[in-house]
């Protein structure tokens, strides 16, 4: 609920990132200029869909009061000196000044005052989430704003040792949404807790695919006139998180279908190389067995050679004998004769 009692007004003369604070002018930081901050601190709160991540209610106003006044007034005379707030001009003397009006929130402390592991894993990702969005240049540890939440112990606890959980609050962005892409290590102050390298649960990985960055382009476009070359690393910046173009799946199903035509490639080469290895044992055990072959003809040759032989001696020895026998029936002829 916003109310000006219990609000945070920002016109931020300090910045000089006010729009009626001088001329408009580079600003603190590369890519935001100054008279941009309190847009961006609404723009972030219209940006947090619904309330991912908790930015605090915040909207536009204009207001003048003493204390913003240190320059000059609207009749041109010299201005309230710092430190010394009075003044017999009546308020509708006074310049109005835009800034961002924030809802005002009960807090217990901030960021750095806890160690991160403390910190529920789901609270840290909506805070990076919500800065990888917005490309927010400023988030240290005095711009996490923290809360006891005091619930009831679950079943089997006890009162005493139940800790109340701690809720993370955004603030301050109005350096978010630069026209250059330059984040600093030092920037993300979550970027280095435990939280930030463990998954995505559940809820929150359907919260980033519901996000629309066209719509959001739009509205920043549209509703608070924010400089075309700051929306696009946005628009990119979730877009390649979530909503990959088309183009980049065609590109990503083309390299796939390459990957998948190399490796039948692949496959069929070493087919082919199993086929010439196949053939060529063929080849190996041909031969083999045309060397046996020759072999066993040569064996048969030498066993036939042989047994000629054999037959050879055989029939000599046998004419041996039957010379032998004439030889001796001639005799024995002649000895009947004589
Ligand atoms: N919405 C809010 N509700 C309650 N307190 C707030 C809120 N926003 C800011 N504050 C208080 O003001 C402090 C500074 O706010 P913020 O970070 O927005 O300003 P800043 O520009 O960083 O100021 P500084 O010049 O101190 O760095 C916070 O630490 C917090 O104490
Ligand atoms: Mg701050």
């Amino acid at each position: 609920m916003l109310a000006c009692l219990c609000s945070w007004y920002c016109p931020i003369p300090s910045h000089g990132l006010t729009p009626d604070c001088a001329r408009p002018q580079r600003g603190l930081r590369e890519g935001i200029e100054s008279g941009e901050a309190y847009l961006r601190e609404c723009a972030a709160y219209c940006l947090d869909r619904d309330n991912f991540a908790g930015v605090p209610e915040t909207m536009i106003c204009k207001a003048r009061h003493e204390a913003f006044n240190y320059g000059l007034r609207v009749d041109g005379s010299a201005g309230l000196s710092e430190g010394n707030l009075e003044t017999n001009l009546s308020s509708d003397q006074l310049t109005f000044k835009i800034g961002s009006l924030q809802e005002f929130i009960h807090f217990d402390g901030v960021a750095g005052d806890w160690g991160a592991r403390k910190f529920p894993k789901h609270e840290v990702h909506k805070i990076g989430i919500l800065d990888i969005r917005l490309l927010n240049l400023d988030r240290n540890d005095a711009n996490i704003l923290v809360r006891r939440v005091h619930t009831d112990p679950p079943p089997g606890v006890r009162w005493e040792d139940h800790r109340p959980a701690l809720e993370l609050i955004p603030i301050d962005h109005g350096y978010c949404l630069p026209s250059t892409l330059n984040v600093g290590w030092c920037d993300w102050v979550w970027y280095e807790w435990p939280q930030a390298k463990e998954p995505f649960d559940n809820e929150t990985l359907a919260y980033i695919a519901s996000l629309d960055p066209d719509a959001d382009a739009r509205m920043l476009r549209d509703s608070f006139k924010i400089r075309e070359e700051c929306i696009k690393y946005v628009l990119s910046l979730v877009l390649a998180d979530n909503h990959a173009s088309p183009r980049v799946v065609v590109a990503l199903l083309l390299l796939l279908l390459l990957l998948l035509l190399l490796l039948l490639l692949l496959l069929l080469l070493l087919l082919l190389l199993l086929l010439l290895l196949l053939l060529l044992l063929l080849l190996l055990l041909l031969l083999l067995l045309l060397l046996l072959l020759l072999l066993l003809l040569l064996l048969l040759l030498s066993l036939l050679l042989l047994l000629l032989l054999l037959l050879l001696l055989l029939l000599l020895s046998l004419l041996l004998l039957l010379f032998l026998v004439l030889l001796s029936i001639a005799r024995c002829a002649s000895q009947a004769c004589c």
